[in-house]
């Protein structure tokens, strides 16, 4: 496995393996790697011939109170384990070779679905996630490009990027990996103290008992919506929304078969999200 920082270097490797026909896919993170990391490049390997794993934490995704700075940068560790599943090449480049320019001289937007849900409580994020994935989809220009279905609203903006720019690269989206208890892996659980880890869960049990409840047949969206969050806030969550949606994000009707259910809480100085598709 390779370790590049060169834009040059990168290039000369793909342009290697594009020779020899291979197809190549790109796993976007931003290091930190965890088990739901470790599956979009077992996934991606599914689909290619060879996987590049970037790793690049983006300053424009975050806001000015944000954890840019405490972000965890763990780069020996995620090696050695990209390293184990058989990784090709991490890309690991600094911000001059991501932005040129400077980070913000072009910003590419995805209206509408960049200013709800999570959008509406980090102004700028959705902005930030879009130029960086255009940016690394103009660098790598993989066949194919895996990311997790966590972080389900980043998904429908890379989609919409993707189709509106007529990038021609297959966007695959990755189930959620969960701890034993029902958490979704986040490089943001270790955050969490050791009693605020011990509730961390109930987020995921709150989506599973709202999605039952619609099994059920209730459709009133809005109580069961404030209800979740009243019963996450009495628990100690800071929720900032907890959404019955449909799949593609619009407002759901009483008469879909499928949902999307979403949640946002901070819980001590963790900021948690969570999701899960619902038919019934
Ligand atoms: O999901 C992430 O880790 C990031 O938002 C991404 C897609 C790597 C862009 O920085």
């Amino acid at each position: 496995m390779q370790l590049v920082s060169d834009l040059s270097a990168l290039r000369a490797q793909l342009a290697e393996w594009r020779a020899a026909g291979q197809r190549i896919a790109l796993a976007p993170t931003m290091g930190n790697l965890h088990a739901g990391h470790l599956q979009l490049v077992k996934s991606a390997q599914k689909h290619a011939d060879r996987v590049v794993v970037s790793i690049f934490v983006n300053p424009t995704q975050f806001g000015v109170n944000e954890d840019l700075d405490r972000y965890p940068r763990t780069l020996e560790a995620d090696s050695q384990a990209l390293e184990a599943i058989g990784a090709d090449l991490i890309f690991h480049p600094d911000v001059d070779t991501m932005y040129p320019l400077g980070p913000g001289a072009v910003e590419v937007q995805v209206p509408g679905l960049d200013s709800i849900l999570c959008g509406a409580h980090r102004p700028g994020h959705f902005t930030g996630v879009a130029t960086v994935v255009t940016v690394l989809f103009n660098q790598v220009q993989p066949d194919v490009a895996v990311f997790g279905q966590k972080d389900y609203q980043q998904l429908a903006v890379i989609r919409r990027l993707a189709r509106a720019l007529h990038l021609p690269i297959e966007i695959i989206g990755e189930p959620t990996v969960r701890e034993d208890d029902g958490l979704a892996m986040s490089s943001r659980n270790q955050y969490l103290t050791a009693g605020e880890r011990a509730l961390a869960p109930a987020l995921y049990a709150q989506l599973c008992a709202t999605a039952e409840r619609l099994r059920a047949g209730e459709r009133d969206f809005t109580a069961l919506e404030n209800e979740a969050r009243q019963t996450l806030d009495a628990r100690g969550f800071k929720t900032e929304y907890m959404t019955i949606a449909s799949p593609d994000l619009t407002a759901p009707d009483t008469a879909m078969h499928h949902f999307a259910l979403l949640v946002a809480a901070r819980l001590g100085s963790a900021r948690l999200i969570d999701n899960i598709e619902v038919s019934v």
